[in-house]
């Protein structure tokens, strides 16, 4: 296989999309675009602006100031991957933080800001060779990806993972405030009116509860070198 395709990678959140991306993307040479990461950066504009908080949300201050929000990635070499940047400045940690992760999913039931984001990630595969991942890549972005792969695996399983996560950072969190934000973005994700999380009719889906990421990354390879 050796003309450039489109590979879409959609999924819960902290099923390990954007390592197996990583991976692909490193492998065959491709860009790889983590499309969590522009929500995450839009959610903590949101916040640093004061729209968003536990108790309110100031949905129309957001939409006013979107043609101000803008996000680009740069490639880290070091870090061997692109890190997202805000306005300018580098977000990749912050973008991260627990705080981040319990408003993203209301922006980005935003519509206004779904459509500037799907546009820029259209842009940026308009050329093939990308290795996307999201919620909405297959369904939405693209749809006409040559291949599309849904990884699930079970709300405890992706809990640990992003506990061990965070607590490897240094994030003082409880697991059970973990695994209740984990089950609350897969409610907010499959339930919101706009490009709600779906399976697509033609992507393969990959419970990895029980793989290794080698055994995983495996698997799809397979996948891409029998299109
Ligand atoms: O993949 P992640 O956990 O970093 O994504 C953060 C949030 O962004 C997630 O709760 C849902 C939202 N998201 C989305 O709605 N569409 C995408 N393509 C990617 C992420």
């Amino acid at each position: 296989m050796n003309t450039k395709i489109t590979i879409a990678i959609d999924g819960f959140s902290s099923t390990g999309k954007s390592t197996l991306a990583k991976q692909l993307a490193k492998h065959l040479g491709y860009i790889y675009v983590d499309t969590g990461a522009m929500y995450r950066a839009v959610a903590l504009y949101a916040m640093e602006q004061g729209y968003i908080s536990a108790e309110t949300f100031d949905k129309e201050s957001l939409i006013r100031d979107i043609p101000q929000v803008k996000l680009h990635f740069e490639f880290n070499a070091d870090l061997g991957f692109a890190e997202m940047f805000l306005n300018g400045r580098n977000v990749e940690k912050e973008i991260r933080t627990i705080e981040v992760s319990g408003f993203v999913s209301k922006v980005a039931e935003v519509s206004q800001v779904r459509a500037k984001l799907v546009e820029q990630q259209q842009e940026m595969g308009k050329n093939k060779g990308i290795v996307m991942d999201g919620r909405d890549i297959g369904t939405v972005v693209f749809p006409d990806a040559e291949l599309k792969i849904f990884m699930t695996a079970s709300a405890e399983t992706r809990a640990q993972r992003r506990y061990d996560e965070l607590i490897g950072k240094g994030d003082a969190v409880s697991f059970e405030d973990v695994l209740q934000n984990v089950v609350e973005r897969d409610y907010i994700d499959t339930h919101r009116d706009d490009s709600p999380l779906v399976i697509a009719d033609d992507a393969i889906e990959i419970d990895n509860s029980h793989l290794t990421r080698e055994e995983q990354f495996n698997i799809v390879l397979d996948l891409v070198n029998n299109i």
